[in-house]
């Protein structure tokens, strides 16, 4: 399969020139609107460009973030108007070019880890109050690392092969039968919010499937959930919960965001207004064909932790009830979202138990999930073993609830936590 994408990769190669783009000076500050400007700011937050675009101790936007690849690291680069490092000298013709077909100001191609191949849905007049924001920032010197990509993959000419196999510029079509605010959430998630850029597997080459839309996928050691009919919680994800856990980052029935899903809420969403989250809620409700949510669903789901999993999890129940009960015990049917109520989260549901693991060793930080809560984490107090056995007990618990009859699948937890806790040792 990469044998084979790579020869038409080759193939289309010989088509790879694109022109440069002359550079120009920077424009004044006074030459855009204070509303272009503020519209900016708030689509530069939906395309989360801060989390991409900086590192800690650095000015924001000046780039040298790593991002891992199958093929190496591709850092991001200093998108501040800087003269030399950053983008000073890029027209809007140039930065609506790079946005929406992955091309430099000077003609070379850009890796789709940049995700212009959702950014292209840009209208012209976001596309404007983008550059307009860009432009008015401070501008910031960086000196930015070598990739690591290794060869083939390295060669820039050769991404125009991947845009011919994988890439089609058009602009955003909007469905009729839907309604404005369906139409206005499609287009700001599957765009500049590009959810999928996480949330869809990718193919060999990295391509989005398209077969695959949203089915859930593995980004940066973190799953990130199914976003259609396929997401694995007990109880759905209705409009309002979806609204309420992409502007508060915390959902009673749904939990926390945690991993880069907290940046995204975080640091981006965070400068939207509350209408175009409710349009992005309103799409992805419908997307996973969600209805509504009784009382009694909430009581139905919550019944698994009264459920008795047998001899074989006694000692995982009694690490469970001395070391997590105390926080995270809920009255039937009334979960809160102050001590999440792990019967019904995604982490425990999930095909594999990474996201579970990782938020037991790591921890909730403030910065994740609820504002003014936190959860220390137990990589220091509990042992690859005892994090597995309650893992293994409430991923147990689950199997009572008669829908859930394959959640008793998740092999190698111990040996999962060990590699888990390394690779936090690591990036440490
Ligand atoms: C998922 C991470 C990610 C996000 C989100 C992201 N970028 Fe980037 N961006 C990158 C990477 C990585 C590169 C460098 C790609 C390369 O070298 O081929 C890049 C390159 C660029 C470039 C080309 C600059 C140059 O000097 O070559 C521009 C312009 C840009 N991004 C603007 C933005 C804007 C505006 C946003 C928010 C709307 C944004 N990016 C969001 C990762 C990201
Ligand atoms: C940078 C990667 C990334 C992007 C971009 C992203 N997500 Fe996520 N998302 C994740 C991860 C990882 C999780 C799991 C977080 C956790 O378990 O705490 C997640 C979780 C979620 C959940 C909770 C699902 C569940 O069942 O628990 C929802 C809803 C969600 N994302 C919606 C969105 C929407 C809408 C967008 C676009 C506006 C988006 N995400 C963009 C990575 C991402
Ligand atoms: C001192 C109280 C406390 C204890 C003890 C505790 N937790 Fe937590 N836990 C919390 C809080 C509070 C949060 C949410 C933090 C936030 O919103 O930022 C949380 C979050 C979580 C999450 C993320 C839930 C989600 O919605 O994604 C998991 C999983 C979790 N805890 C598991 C455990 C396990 C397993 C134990 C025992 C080993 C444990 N917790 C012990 C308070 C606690």
């Amino acid at each position: 399969m990469i044998g084979v994408g790579l020869l038409a990769v080759f193939g289309f190669s010989a088509c790879a020139w694109r022109p440069a783009i002359d550079p120009i000076s920077l424009p004044a500050a006074g030459s855009f609107s204070d509303g272009l400007v503020q519209r900016g700011r708030e689509l530069a937050g939906v395309g989360n460009c801060m989390t991409c675009h900086s590192i800690e101790g650095a000015p924001a936007y000046a780039g040298g973030y790593p991002m891992q690849t199958g093929f190496g690291i591709v850092y991001s680069t200093n998108i501040t108007p800087d003269r030399n490092s950053g983008i000073g000298q890029w027209s809007e013709e140039a930065f609506a070019r790079a946005m929406r077909e992955g091309v430099r100001r000077d003609g070379k191609h850009l890796f789709p880890v940049f995700p212009y191949t959702h950014f292209r849905l840009l209208t012209d007049s976001d596309m404007k109050a983008l550059y307009a924001y860009f432009m008015t920032r401070e501008p910031a010197t960086a000196d930015i690392p070598d990739n690591t990509l290794s060869f083939p993959f390295k060669v820039r000419a050769l991404q125009a092969g991947w845009k011919l196999l994988f890439f089609e510029n058009h602009d955003f079509q909007s469905t009729t039968a839907k309604s404005e605010l369906w139409n206005h959430g499609a287009y700001l998630s599957e765009g500049l919010g590009h959810c999928g850029a996480c949330h869809t597997p990718r193919n060999a080459l990295g391509a989005e499937r398209d077969d695959a839309a949203y089915h859930g996928a593995i980004v940066n050691s973190w799953y990130a959930p199914a976003l259609n009919s396929n997401n694995a919680a007990p109880l759905v994800w209705t409009e309002n919960e979806l609204f309420v856990y992409l502007r508060y980052g915390v959902s009673d029935l749904h939990g926390v965001a945690a991993g880069s899903m907290s940046d995204v809420v975080h640091r981006g969403l965070v400068d939207l207004s509350g209408d175009d989250i409710r349009a992005i809620a309103v799409y992805f409700a419908d997307l996973g064909g969600a209805g509504e949510i009784s009382n009694a669903d909430v009581v139905t789901a919550m019944k698994v932790t009264q459920a008795d999993p047998g001899g074989a999890h006694v000692a995982g129940a009694e690490l469970y009830e001395s070391a997590c009960a105390s926080c995270h015990f809920n009255t039937l049917g009334s979960p809160s979202a102050l001590r999440p109520e792990l019967s019904l989260n995604s982490a425990l549901y999930a095909p594999e138990p990474d996201n579970f693991l990782r938020l037991v060793l790591q921890g909730v930080s403030r910065k994740d999930g609820h504002p003014a809560l936190f959860m220390h984490g137990y990589a220091s107090s509990l042992s690859d073993a005892n994090i597995a056995e309650i893992a293994q007990y409430l991923r147990a618990r689950h199997v009572v609830h008669p829908d859930r009859a394959d959640n008793n699948n998740w092999q190698n937890i111990e040996e999962r936590v060990g590699q888990i806790r390394h690779e936090m040792e690591v990036s440490e």
